[in-house]
């Protein structure tokens, strides 16, 4: 499998299927990217991103599915806990710690639960964590799934920063990590690479510091 950090929370997986994770990037557009899947972890604008305009099948809890249905989407809702197969591949939602909602024009919409997810296929499982502070049942996360490569947010204010994250990645025990959610705008501007000298000082665990747009591979048994 390709993973692909396109900015922000937005990853790209690439293998038998193409699954598009919180499609937004700051001042740009992921309309080229063609998935088949897109799967959002919340409803926030930075993670709902261009969702609607790319009228994919979408993965996403049931009151966002509900939302994207109503725009004419055919989206898979579920929730917290559960998992589900479309396509061929796993979608695990997993909880995150972090508020949600739409914005959709002047009403607003209510956007259910802030959540991550662990999807599986081609044989490796990716856990991307969505907006969250740092929870002991990410431990649970690593026991119960045993994600190869966890995505996690690294950027503070809105959600964990890079000292929350360390202890984050041994809880989940991924053999790789890749910081996420940081640099996008001023108020989230961390220096990443203290985090992944101190993860790889004290852990056998790898973190991966990619650039926007950077891809790299993940086998299955690396
Ligand atoms: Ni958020
Ligand atoms: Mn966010």
């Amino acid at each position: 499998m390709q993973l692909s950090w396109l900015g922000h929370a937005c990853v790209l997986l690439t293998g038998s299927k193409k699954i598009l994770i919180d499609p937004f990037i700051e001042g740009g557009s992921v309309i080229w990217t063609s998935p088949d899947i897109v799967a959002v972890t919340h409803g926030h604008e930075d993670h709902i991103g261009e969702t609607v305009v790319l009228a994919k099948k979408t993965v996403a809890v049931t009151e966002i599915a509900k939302y994207l249905t109503s725009k004419g989407l055919a989206a898979e809702g579920m929730n917290i806990g559960g998992t589900i197969i479309v396509d061929g591949v796993s979608f695990t939602m997993t909880p995150a710690i972090h508020s949600t909602g739409i914005s959709d024009g002047e009403s607003g919409s209510i956007g259910g639960a802030a959540a991550g997810f662990v999807i599986t296929f081609d044989g490796v499982k990716v856990y991307h964590a969505g907006d969250t502070a740092l929870f002991s049942d990410m431990k649970l996360i690593g026991d119960l799934y045993h994600p190869d490569v966890a995505l996690l947010p690294i950027g503070g204010r809105y959600t964990m920063g890079p000292a929350e994250a360390m202890i984050a990645a041994n809880f989940i025990g991924a053999r790789k990590v890749i910081p996420i959610h940081y640099n996008t705008w001023k108020k989230i501007e961390v220096d990443p690479l203290p985090f992944k000298q101190a993860i790889e000082r004290t852990t056998d665990i790898k973190v991966s510091v990619l650039q926007p747009g950077e891809t790299i591979v993940i086998d299955r048994d690396e």
